[in-house]
């Protein structure tokens, strides 16, 4: 699917399909009412007679309208002006890209007069890419019969009345974005057996090699000699060996202090030792999202060739239970030097973020922000909605809630106050890897991996909750790509 803008007066746009807004109450937007002055009122007739109410994803074809050069105009409700935020906008962006079948390959949306929360077009060209591409993605490479498609749409022209470089802008920013959520979401989906840690660092060799990245894939070996203890105790239950995987993207000058970004890359948690209760654990495949929204990223902005350097580094490995898994009661020391009692097997993702988020100090980083899967606790905080994100730094914290709000990609700032830190006491190492149960569950993971993230500004986005969707839509979300990469984006200037 292909993006441009067009710029013309809406009767004479050619294409396939023209898509217009019409707000409840029946008012037409400005290039409705162009459409409507042009055709002999004939869209002010279909809101009158009752068959386009207005309402949010209320949908009504007219075709071959006298005076209007496309083939065929598509109403789409908006409904009430006064709730028409993001969240509407995409899904009329959406309702109006799957309404058409098979014949319809070209179109334009009026998207320029929706007006949404006083976002300017640079934004709505944006969230029209990326809305319109969730149309088009399907996750049947693994089903013997293809799902049908929804719609044959390959050209997505957003109509303006004139010409406008933010607009084009913020499409090519859309569709890189949403090119870098479809890797995302594919490598989440992809099933345990098929996406192993082995996979994670051939499909990042892949992406080097298509990109121009650097990139580097350490073995087990090789996190021996690093002394990544703590890491290597969550690997060592599985025959699936672990890779530390660092993929380097250079667009600004050598010397400039890059950006890193950090994810958990747990192909299968089962817990471990301290095993998982069986219902939905196959959800658990999910717990790599983390290292694939680092992945989608790195592709996002390499493609768009954005001014800043940026290092990627997953941690990948499964946790599972076996004669050589690690135990509770088990102390290992990380590559930092701090020794950890591991308390319950299940808190694995601190265990192997804490080595790689000490391998990223390496760098010398401006910043660094790790995304991961981490604690059903930050589910229970912020449900599906929010992402939590917890920062050492007042000014990362604030870029990356900006780029949150910008990129309608929610997330919410969580506490990291030093008081938590007494649950993390163990009477036989530094520090143990749970806090007390049920009790601020989220802050305490992230208060275990502030302990590592001393020398450099860091964020960390608990994504438990955001990265995928259960039930009849199961499946990974591509979040938060839009987040990481507007953050990048502005940081790129
Ligand atoms: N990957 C899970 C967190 C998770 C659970 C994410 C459910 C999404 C849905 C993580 O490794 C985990 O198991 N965390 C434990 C920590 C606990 C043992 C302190 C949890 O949240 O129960
Ligand atoms: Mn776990
Ligand atoms: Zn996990």
């Amino acid at each position: 699917m292909e993006f441009s803008t067009k710029v013309g007066r809406p009767e004479t746009v050619k294409t396939d399909a023209l898509v217009v807004g019409v707000h409840a109450d029946g008012e037409l937007t400005p290039t409705a009412r162009a459409l409507d002055a042009a055709a002999g009122g004939a869209l002010k007739a279909a809101v009158k007679s009752g068959d386009m109410s207005g309402k949010r994803g209320s949908l009504l074809l007219l075709r071959g309208l006298n005076g209007v050069a496309a083939t065929r105009v598509l109403l789409v409700g908006l409904g009430g002006k006064d709730d028409f935020n993001e969240k509407a906008y995409a899904d009329a962006v959406r309702a109006g890209v799957k309404a058409f079948g098979n014949a319809v390959r070209d179109i334009a949306i009026a998207a320029g007069d929706w007006r949404v929360n006083r976002r300017d077009h640079e934004w709505k060209a944006h969230a029209l890419a990326i809305a319109a591409r969730e149309t088009a993605f399907r996750s049947d490479e693994l089903k013997s019969k293809r799902d049908p498609d929804g719609s044959a749409v390959e050209q997505v022209a957003l109509l303006l009345s004139a010409r406008n470089a933010a607009a084009e802008r913020g499409l090519r920013h859309g569709a890189a974005t949403a090119n870098g959520m479809e890797l995302t979401k594919r490598l989440g989906n992809l099933p345990p057996n098929i996406c192993t840690p082995t996979f994670l660092g051939e499909q990042a060799r892949k992406l080097a090699r298509q990109w121009k990245l650097g990139v580097e894939v350490l073995e087990t070996k090789q996190l021996e000699a690093l002394k990544m203890g703590s890491f290597l105790a969550v690997a060592r239950g599985s025959t699936q060996p672990p890779r530390l995987i660092v993929l380097k993207y250079n667009g600004a000058a050598a010397k400039a202090a890059p950006v890193v970004l950090v994810g958990k890359g747990i192909t299968f948690d089962s817990g471990g030792i301290s095993l998982k209760p069986g219902a939905a654990m196959d959800e658990m495949k999910f717990d790599m999202c983390g290292a694939a929204s680092v992945l989608g990223t790195m592709r996002a902005l390499a493609e768009l060739k954005l001014k800043l350097n940026v290092v990627g580094i997953v941690a990948a490995c499964e946790n599972m239970p076996a004669g050589n898994a690690a135990k509770p009661g088990d102390i290992v020391t990380s590559m930092s030097g701090q020794t950890i009692e591991i308390l319950n097997t299940d808190a694995e993702g601190r265990l192997i973020l804490c080595d790689a988020l000490t391998y990223a100090g390496r760098f010398k980083p401006a910043a660094v922000v790790d995304m991961a899967t981490l604690t059903g606790a930050c589910v229970v905080a912020l449900g599906n909605v929010n992402s939590g994100l917890f920062a050492n730094n007042e000014d990362l914290a604030g870029e990356l809630l900006a780029a949150s709000r910008s990129a309608a990609d929610a997330a919410w700032r969580m506490p990291l106050d030093e008081d938590y830190q007494e649950q993390l006491k163990s009477n036989f190492a530094d520090m143990a890897n749970i806090g007390t149960p049920g009790n601020a569950g989220a802050v305490t993971a992230a208060c275990f991996l502030a302990r590592f993230t001393k020398d450099y500004a860091w964020a960390h986005i608990d994504i438990a909750g955001t990265a995928w969707k259960s039930g009849a839509a199961k499946g990974a979300t591509g979040r938060p790509v839009p987040l990481l990469m507007q953050f990048l984006i502005n940081r790129a200037g």
